[in-house]
């Protein structure tokens, strides 16, 4: 169903859509894809929405930290903003100290997507399209982006992005949900139980650009194969977690690129009994625990998020790979297909 959310400054109209399936509610706007609500029931069967998020276009248009928005062209940071692709050297828009974050001032989640909905067998969907010009925040080439966003019979949420250029290119999408599976106004997410298949995760410099170096996770705070909370190790101190403000790291998953998404972290809130399953074919999580959040936004439960107050995991390739040739490569050549899909599954 579509609905009118509001109008921009220039009088263009912003949609609403509201898909259901498997007990899954999901409401997803034509700016920035952005999933404004996604409702999941808990062990008692109650709906709740798990998702940070505004009421008003104006709030998004005003301030957000990438709530539920779609990243594009580049998720993650680019030190400096620059690269060099066959020899040529890009400058991409820089919007983070020195450094370019999530495509630049005016990314993906800042543009108006064309949005039509399907329904296939008992699938339910959306597909959204744009194409960004040659040289939309400095990146090359005219990419033409398709992302689909699936309900499925039992409820989960599916990602399929595609994208296609006409000259070489660097693309890393992914999506920036805020969870709090307590529901978005629950308060900390410290509680919450986390699992991520990944023995080794890539440190950062004091701009959050990774080093190069794989580091193992063993005997860490980074260490989340086992299960354990986030509160557990959050004010250990480690130098990583002092220049991040907490977790805000690139996890390396053990499984790597794969053809197809493999099952590699598990987010359980024990109050209310909702888990989130995340399987990926990407090689890399970032796991952010809302450590930006300082309590000056106020959301759609109208209560203010403070720091912690939710957390982003968000599937993709490594940060700054385009300058860290031993990084899986983020390189799009015309005539190939970028295809990459994460599959959100909930349970209580
Ligand atoms: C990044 C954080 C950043 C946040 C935006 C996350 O994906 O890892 O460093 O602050 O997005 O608010």
């Amino acid at each position: 169903m579509k609905t009118l959310f509001g109008k921009l400054a220039d009088g263009t109209e912003i949609h609403s859509w509201a898909l259901e399936n498997g007990g899954t509610r999901l409401k997803v706007l034509s700016w920035g894809g952005i999933v404004q609500s996604l409702e999941i029931p808990d062990r008692h069967g109650r709906h709740a929405n798990v998702c940070l998020g505004f009421d008003a276009i104006e709030d998004y248009v005003a301030r957000t930290p990438y709530f539920g928005a779609l990243i594009g062209r580049y998720g993650n940071r680019i030190g400096d903003g620059r690269f060099t692709l066959d020899g040529e050297a890009h400058q991409v828009d820089v919007n983070d100290g020195v450094n370019s974050l999530h495509g630049g001032a005016t990314g993906f989640d800042r543009q108006v997507w064309y949005v039509e909905p399907f329904t296939e067998g008992s699938d339910v969907g959306l597909r959204l399209r744009r194409t960004s010009a040659d040289k939309e925040m400095g990146y090359p080439g005219t990419l033409a982006v398709q992302v689909t966003y699936t309900l499925t019979e039992q409820g989960d949420w599916r990602i399929d992005y595609e994208a296609t250029t006409d000259r070489a290119t660097v693309v890393n999408l992914t999506s920036h949900v805020y969870w709090n599976l307590a529901g978005e106004s629950g308060g900390s997410v410290e509680d919450h139980e986390l699992t991520i298949a990944a023995a080794r995760y890539t440190p950062v410099d004091a701009g959050l650009i990774p080093t190069g170096e794989l580091a193992e996770v063993s005997g860490t705070p980074f260490d989340f194969r086992e299960t354990r909370t986030i509160g557990r190790d959050l004010r250990a101190g480690h130098v990583q977690q002092v220049r991040a403000q907490g977790y805000d790291h690139n996890w390396v998953l053990d499984k790597g690129v794969t053809a197809e998404p493999v099952h590699v972290a598990t987010l359980r809130d024990p109050g209310s009994g909702r888990t989130l399953e995340i399987a990926t074919d990407q090689p890399g999580l970032q796991f952010y625990s809302g450590n930006f959040l300082d309590g000056t936004l106020v959301g759609t439960g109208g209560r203010a998020y403070r720091q912690g107050d939710a957390l982003c995991l968000e599937t993709q390739h490594f940060p700054d790979s385009p300058n860290q040739p031993a990084f899986p490569s983020t390189v799009l050549r015309p005539g190939q297909t970028y295809r990459t899909t994460t599959v959100h599954s909930f349970g209580s």
